[in-house]
């Protein structure tokens, strides 16, 4: 409980004063508690039926904005109801990420202890833009990024912070690479300063590099094309010869190379990048490494795939994101910052009531100034509760079983002749193809047929409510693509979800002939 306060407290306004009317904000003490535990019961008998409900609904933009058509309410409304609606209108047309076969995008499933810490950390409602608005909040935040980073093996020293996902963590790496690696300090003037010519470019990895860099580049900008595209080798890793002769090639134009971004678990087949080789280049060249990790940093974790992540520890930037692979419920995206100064040189701004100005014994680490935000919510809470509730150990367990579930789907796409296997899955992302035997050696003019049949499934398996599956696109070509990043599921949920693709595309194809 919180101690008492401890002077006496100025006289606070009660009722009515003069002729200004007095409106409670707040609901009574015993109406909150009464409508707290139904949410409560709400929450609980949710996550009693999520492994069963359909995961999308499938209604059309236009019915579900039907929904929510209504006049600003100019009175309020009765608590019950607005809960009521809830039922009656959100959930019904809710996609259920924390379902078993949820596998879209790389989104993950949300902890139950995530749930309930973002209702504690909401009622307190702590500002961890600064440390005075946010004392516990602020350590706290501290303390899990120290535990991220010993987790996945990088120095737990580090700076960094939570952020709304990994764009905003890719954001704030690469605006630190350019203020921290320019060849003059961009501060004042930015990019704006005529006697200055050459381009600051970044480097990633052509096929698999995430669409998040180029945004990053272009709030910066530098323009979309400062992200130069490295080609990759058959395993989609980037070919670090060619990084090498790119950079020469760009230096010798009078451009400035400032950082190359290593894919560590890239978004469609979780390729990670040869990350001692690119932080050799980096160290040679004197450039930022900076490893985007938000797909799949984690798996560091795991002992079995540690030697695949050998030199992320030397990166001077780490994008992971909990809200992918960590089950944390939205948002939770995450940077860190091998050197917390740098990240302070590159977003540090002083305005006096944000600190007060003359020295105070509780002034302490203001996130405000070491990151693009300055109001910011508790993230780190839901965050912190969950690595306690798993422990390392459970963490652990939960991650490798999504990996082993990877490698079961990869095992029954190679052992059916109508499906074709497309890379060997390393973590919990994976790519392949409904393609029937017939079709093996299927012409250029049969490979828009495959593309049609396969986003022909994927659109099927949604509407039918079993499963999220969705396609993206593999070297040119549309292919069937899950990302396992639930701690519901099971390898029985990978076969009922092969065996209704399986289904699925015999009938189209069946269909089409
Ligand atoms: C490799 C990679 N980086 C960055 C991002 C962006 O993350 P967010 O959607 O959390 O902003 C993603 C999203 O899928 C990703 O896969």
């Amino acid at each position: 409980m919180p101690q008492p306060i401890r002077e006496d407290p100025p006289p606070s306004p009660a009722g009515h004063d003069g002729d200004d009317a007095w409106y409670e904000g707040d609901l009574t003490p015993e109406a909150f508690q009464a409508l707290g535990y139904r949410v409560i019961d709400a929450i609980a008998a949710y996550l009693h039926e999520v492994r069963d409900v359909p995961v999308f609904a499938g209604r059309t933009p236009e019915e579900v904005a039907r929904l929510f058509e209504e006049p600003l309410p100019e009175h309020g409304q009765d608590p019950e109801r607005i809960l009521a609606e809830w039922s009656e209108k959100v959930l019904p047309n809710a996609t259920h990420l924390g379902s078993p076969r949820y596998f879209g995008f790389v989104n993950g499933s949300g902890s139950t202890m995530g749930i309930l810490a973002e209702a504690l950390a909401a009622s307190v409602n702590m500002n961890a833009g600064g440390w005075k608005p946010a004392p516990s909040a602020t350590e706290v935040e501290r303390r899990t990024l120290a535990w991220l980073a010993e987790l996945i093996g990088y120095d737990p020293a580090c700076g960094g912070l939570l952020t709304s996902g990994g764009m905003m963590a890719n954001f704030t790496a690469l605006h630190t690479a350019l203020r921290n690696t320019a060849p003059y300090d961009t501060t004042p003037r930015g990019l704006q300063d005529p006697a200055r010519t050459g381009r600051f470019l970044v480097y990633a990895s052509d096929h698999e590099g995430h669409v998040s860099l180029v945004r990053a580049v272009d709030m910066m900008n530098l323009g979309r094309e400062a992200l130069r595209r490295v080609p990759s080798h058959d395993d989609y890793t980037m070919d670090v010869a060619a990084l090498r002769r790119m950079l020469d090639e760009d230096r010798a134009r009078g451009d400035h190379p400032f950082c190359v971004v290593a894919q560590v678990g890239s978004v469609n087949v979780g390729a990670i990048d040869p990350l001692n080789e690119i932080a050799d280049v980096c160290a040679e060249y004197g450039l930022w490494f900076h490893a985007d990790g938000a797909c799949g940093a984690v798996g560091a974790m795991l002992p079995e795939l540690r030697p695949r992540y050998a030199g992320l520890e030397r990166a001077d930037s780490v994008t992971l994101d909990p809200h992918k692979w960590l089950y944390i419920p939205y948002e939770c995206g995450c940077v860190l910052l091998r050197d917390p100064d740098q990240q302070h040189r590159a977003f540090s701004m002083h305005a006096p009531y944000l600190r007060g100005i003359l020295p105070d014994a509780h002034l302490g680490l203001d996130y405000y100034e070491n990151g693009p935000q300055m109001s910011r919510g508790f993230k780190a809470l839901k965050l912190w509760m969950t690595l306690k509730h798993y422990g390392a150990e459970g963490y652990r367990l939960l991650l490798r079983q999504n990996v082993r579930c990877a490698g079961h789907l990869d095992a029954l796409v190679r052992a059916d002749a109508d499906f074709e296997a497309l890379h060997r899955p390393i973590i919990n992302l994976y790519c392949f193809r409904f393609r029937p035997a017939r079709l093996r050696d299927a012409a250029d003019a049969q490979a828009d047929y495959l593309d049609r049949l396969n986003q022909q499934i994927a659109d099927a398996i949604q509407l039918s409510g079993l499963a999220f599956v969705m396609t993206s696109q593999l070297r040119g070509r549309i292919v069937l693509r899950l990302a396992i990043c639930s701690h519901r599921t099971t390898i029985n949920d990978i076969e009922r979800v092969f065996d209704e693709l399986r289904r699925l595309g015999h009938r189209f194809d069946q269909e089409a002939a």
